[in-house]
């Protein structure tokens, strides 16, 4: 059995197309590699094209006829971007996706994956979110991803398609065999300032100590991406047993960490370790939420198994790799 897997040559598509290989699902990946990497379809069945564009879908259907479903991870994620830029982050995200649906249906495709976000939620007092909380999106990037949501729920209401969408939480990590990981040099989340502070020998800066948590500082559900990706595989096996047209599922592990204690964690894998000072809040920013859902778990049979040292630990050994990776 084959999948699809749109935008499977970025981060998270590229780690769900090793996890499908490793669990003898062969993924068929297209991705226009506006954000993409080539080397992440090394030695896959690779489509360079974009997801509205109806002739390469059909092609890529003709080829691989026994496709048994599709995760939809192609999308633009920058949110400062798409501030600056929400004609393109909505043309990007939402018109193609609509029009890659249209394509999907004309090749008889009845199983869509979509890769959501845990930002679509409202922010709550508590700091946790189910799949039934407010949704309330804060960004034009995240509003891309509730009308995606609704947009293919109408669809799988009239169409002979069903959807899942999986709301994702803070994704860190690298496949941990490091064939794939975050293709950016200098991420912008926290994780990511935290290992450039390390490289670079500076202090790193905790922006942020007056939130509502249980320290001041911004909380977050970071996933290993690598339980991210066996939860694909897992809604693959499982898709037939959803129960309705149009699921959706957060994807977390239910524990959330302060960036103080993220600084932590880190000190406790790294070799050197890094100073943390308290700073202003970012614009924009937010205290943060985790899952409380089980969800996950009821219908997928699926639970995380990587603990955040592991996660760091994945990030750091694929940083450290990158460069003699990307050729
Ligand atoms: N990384 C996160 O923190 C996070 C959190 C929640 C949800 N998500 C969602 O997960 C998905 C994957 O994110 P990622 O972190 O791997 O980002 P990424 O930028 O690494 O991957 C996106 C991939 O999609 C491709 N792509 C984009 N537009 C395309 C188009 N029109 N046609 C074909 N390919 C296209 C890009 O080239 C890239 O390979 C996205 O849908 C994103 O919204 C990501």
């Amino acid at each position: 059995m084959k999948v699809l897997i749109a935008g499977g040559a970025g981060y998270i598509g590229s780690t769900i197309g090793s996890a499908c290989l490793d669990a003898g699902i062969t993924p068929v990946i297209l991705d226009s590699l506006v954000t993409g990497r080539r080397e992440f379809a090394a030695g896959r069945a690779f489509y360079e094209g974009d997801i509205a564009d109806g002739p390469t879908v059909d092609r890529v259907f003709a080829e691989h006829p026994n496709i048994g479903a599709v995760i939809h991870c192609a999308a633009l994620i920058v949110v400062p971007d798409s501030v600056a830029d929400p004609v393109g982050y909505y043309r990007a995200n939402v018109t193609k996706s609509l029009e890659f649906a249209a394509h999907l249906l004309r090749n008889g495709c009845q199983r869509l994956i979509f890769s959501s976000s845990a930002a679509i939620y409202a922010s709550v007092d508590d700091l946790t979110v189910d799949e039934d909380s407010p949704v309330d999106p804060q960004s034009p990037y995240a509003r891309t991803k509730a009308m995606c949501e609704a947009m293919l729920a109408d669809i799988a209401s009239a169409e002979p398609i069903r959807v899942l969408s999986l709301r994702y939480f803070n994704p860190i990590g690298a496949d941990p065999k490091m064939r794939t990981g975050l293709q950016l040099p200098r991420p912008t989340h926290a994780l990511g300032k935290m290992i450039e502070a390390h490289d670079d020998g500076v202090p790193f800066l905790v922006t942020g100590t007056d939130y509502p948590t249980r320290d001041g500082s911004g909380i977050r559900d970071y996933i290993h991406v690598w339980d991210l990706a066996a939860a694909h595989v897992q809604a693959f096996r499982r898709f037939d047993a959803l129960p309705g047209p149009v699921t959706a599922i957060n994807l977390g592990t239910g524990r959330g960490t302060t960036v103080w204690e993220l600084v932590d964690a880190f000190n406790s894998v790294a070799g050197r370790p890094i100073e943390a000072h308290p700073a202003a809040r970012r614009p924009g920013d937010i205290a943060g939420a985790y899952t409380r859902a089980d969800r996950a778990n009821r219908l997928l049979g699926w639970r995380t198994r990587c603990d955040i040292t592991e996660g760091i630990r994945h990030s750091l050994q694929w940083a450290a790799i990158r460069d003699q990776v990307f050729v």
